[in-house]
């Protein structure tokens, strides 16, 4: 697939380098001139290649947006025409002071950025764990893969978001709509409390087990 990175850090960087190796054409949006982390990346895998922004989002299937989620309204409102029909994958999770929701839990992040890219089909995956399981997901002494959870409204844009999940080495669990994005987004709060503040492993992912 035909994919572009807005943000190329942390998330971006992990991301856009395993979807690379795993056979996809992906292409880093210079969003920022002589953005550092572009430089980084592209230093990381030959495979990835960069473009202006405008131009990456236009020739992309599917665009991930893995910028801080401040960021989110100056870097997407101008681009919602570009982004009209594009899968949107929203990697970002808006975070307040002492770990708790940027939106005081009254909206999701998601939503927020539905309404900046009002013809975008948003999906919301990739959020719920640090980036260092995003670089690297194997659990090889477990039967069963780490559970990535995502939502959205659109059924055809998460059966493609479901198959990157699966090239990234996750189950791909879909939990509903984009009204489960909030809901999302306060798992990676207890995600981080746990783990950024709260001294679990940093490799501490969920996963799915049914009978
Ligand atoms: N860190 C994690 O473990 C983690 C895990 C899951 C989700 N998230 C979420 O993912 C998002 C990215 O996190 P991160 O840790 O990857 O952040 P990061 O390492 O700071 O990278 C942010 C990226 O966004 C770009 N950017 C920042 N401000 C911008 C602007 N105004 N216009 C255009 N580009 C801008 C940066 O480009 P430059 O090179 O120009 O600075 C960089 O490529 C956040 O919303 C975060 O909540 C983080």
């Amino acid at each position: 697939m035909n994919i572009t990175f807005i943000g190329a850090g942390n998330v971006g960087a992990a991301l856009a380098c395993r979807l690379a190796e795993a056979g996809h054409h992906v292409v880093l949006a210079e969003a920022r001139d002589g953005s550092p982390t572009v430089a980084a990346a592209l230093a990381r895998s030959s495979r990835l290649r960069r473009a202006p922004v405008e131009e990456a989002v236009r020739a992309a299937e599917i665009v991930f947006l893995a910028t801080p989620f401040a960021a989110n309204e100056p870097v997407v409102a101008p681009l919602a025409d570009a982004l009209a029909g594009k899968v949107l994958v929203d990697c970002t999770n808006p975070v307040g002071p002492g770990l708790a929701h940027g939106l005081k839990s009254e909206r999701s992040g998601s939503q927020v950025l539905q309404s900046l890219a009002p013809k975008a089909r948003v999906v919301k995956a990739f959020t719920i764990y640090g980036f260092e399981n995003l670089e690297d997901a194997s659990y090889p002494a477990y039967a069963v893969l780490p559970a990535m959870l995502f939502c959205g409204d659109d059924g055809a844009a998460k059966a493609l978001v479901g198959q990157l999940i699966t090239d990234t080495g996750f189950e791909p669990v879909d939990v509903g709509g984009l009204v489960q994005a909030l809901h999302l987004e306060h798992m990676t709060l207890l995600w981080v409390r746990m783990v950024r503040a709260g001294g679990h492993s940093p490799g501490l992912v969920w996963a799915a087990l049914r009978r």
